[in-house]
């Protein structure tokens, strides 16, 4: 087991796969769905793992991660509290950027776009198909606020399950989030740090490609 004081010499050499021009679709989005099908084909714990990058309106970047939970042509969903610091960032500047990350094939994406509020139908609609303890654990939850210590939270939790029992509704500040696309880079590890960058922009409507430079 390699430990943090081996840093310099941890490395791998990427033999996966490759990404060439002769083989890719013209469109982004199924290119992204064959990536994810073949990662959750290969059971890759949590695929849909994904980190976000937000900025606050002066430029100051902070990333965490969220779990993706749709995506179509029209952007990428994932849920969260709007007043949560990433909340306020979008709010802010609704500019972001997501990255998947699957070691298991040596890929990178990295999706960057604007980012919308989804309909509060849908959200309610995927807030009460969620287990009932999770529910409760968003309800309990001021995201991203300061709290005293744990049992505080964990009361507030006993609290909301006494009062609502099997039907706690959809918080106020709770949703789904749709980031839709400008950018895609598919990046695909390759020996001799040769890697494939496969790049899609959005111009007047339509998707031009190119490579990047590893
Ligand atoms: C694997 C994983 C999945 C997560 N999924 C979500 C999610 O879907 N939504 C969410 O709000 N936070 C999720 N989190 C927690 C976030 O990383 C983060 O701690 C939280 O959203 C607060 O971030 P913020 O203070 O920057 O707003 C997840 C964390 C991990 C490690």
């Amino acid at each position: 087991m390699q430990k943090a004081n081996n840093l310099k010499n941890m490395r791998l050499n990427y033999e996966q796969g490759q990404l060439l021009e002769s083989n890719i679709k013209m469109n982004p989005f199924e290119l992204f769905r064959k990536w994810f099908d073949q990662a959750v084909e290969a059971k890759i714990i949590e695929p849909n793992a994904m980190t976000i990058a937000t900025a606050t309106k002066e430029g100051i970047p902070s990333a965490r991660v969220v779990l993706l939970k749709g995506f179509d042509e029209t952007g990428f969903v994932f849920y969260t509290n709007y007043h949560s610091r990433k909340g306020k960032e979008l709010n802010d500047n609704p500019f972001a950027a997501i990255l998947f990350w699957w070691r298991e094939f040596e890929r990178q994406i990295r999706i960057e776009g604007k980012i919308e509020k989804i309909s509060r139908k849908e959200s309610e609609e995927y807030f009460n198909q969620r287990p009932l303890k999770s529910r409760y654990g968003t309800l309990a939850s001021e995201q991203s606020e300061i709290i005293e210590n744990r049992e505080v939270l964990e009361k507030r939790f006993a609290d909301l399950e006494k009062q609502y029992g099997a039907n706690p509704p959809t918080p106020e500040n709770w949703g789904g989030y749709k980031l839709i696309p400008a950018k895609f880079e598919f990046w695909q590890g390759r020996t001799s740090r040769l890697h494939d960058r496969i790049c899609y922009h959005k111009e007047n409507n339509n998707w031009k490609i190119f490579r990047l430079q590893p």
